[in-house]
């Protein structure tokens, strides 16, 4: 069991939960664009649209990320009591979501900027964070309706993280 969150920590939590989709929903549009300049066509309009959204919403998914990991070193989430083998769970997605996803965006602006070959170790990744995000959303769902404890909560109102010293039982 772990202590909440600040205000910002959620705030950024949930653009991020909101601007990751869109990458998924635009990513398949560069394929296209590109295609279509190597075979001499125009590419379409709206494809050129979701190409600039996906590198400009994933570098800004990259900078908040960099901001939450921040903020997580600053303020670490206090854990009460014995940590569970479900807890140490949470902890390695949760960390591997920070390495994943600043990766991603690392390899995006690479593949876009610099050199196109790191192109499918992207792609790989995006199917990584997908079945991170549905091992995710299926602990929330777990937690909420089955063990109906307040972990969802604590990713919705912000909750004062007291140092360790103070925490009861230390
Ligand atoms: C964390 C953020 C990101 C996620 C989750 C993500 C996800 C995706 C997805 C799902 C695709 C389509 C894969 C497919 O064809 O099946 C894709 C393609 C691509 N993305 Fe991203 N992306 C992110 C950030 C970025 C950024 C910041 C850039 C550039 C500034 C970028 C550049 C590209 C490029 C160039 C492709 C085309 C790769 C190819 O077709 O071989 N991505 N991305
Ligand atoms: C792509 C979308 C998402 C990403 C990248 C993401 C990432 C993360 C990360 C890294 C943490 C750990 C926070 C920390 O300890 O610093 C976290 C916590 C959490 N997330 Fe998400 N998340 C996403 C979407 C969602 C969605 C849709 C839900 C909906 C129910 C959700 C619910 C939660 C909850 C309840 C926690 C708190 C868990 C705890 O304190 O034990 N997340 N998320």
């Amino acid at each position: 069991m772990k202590r909440g969150y600040s205000l910002t920590q959620i705030g950024l939590h949930w653009l991020i939960a909101v601007l990751v989709p869109i990458q998924y929903l635009t990513g398949g549009s560069i394929e296209r664009t590109h295609h279509a300049v190597h075979m001499g066509m125009a590419p379409v309009a709206w494809d050129i649209v979701q190409h600039h959204i996906h590198n400009y919403a994933g570098i800004a998914v990259g900078l908040l990320m960099g901001a939450r990991l921040t903020l997580r070193l600053m303020r670490p989430p206090v854990q009460v009591g014995t940590e569970t083998a479900a807890d140490k769970i949470a902890r390695l997605l949760h960390h591997g979501f920070y390495v994943a996803i600043l990766a991603q965006a690392a390899m995006g602006v690479i593949a876009s900027y610099v050199w196109f070959g790191i192109a499918p170790i992207h792609v790989i990744g995006s199917r990584i964070i997908l079945a991170m995000v549905a091992l995710h959303l299926f602990a929330a769902t777990w937690h909420t309706f089955v063990v109906r404890d307040d972990t969802v909560d604590r990713m919705i109102f912000p909750r004062p993280n007291p140092s360790a010293e103070n925490l009861p039982g230390n």
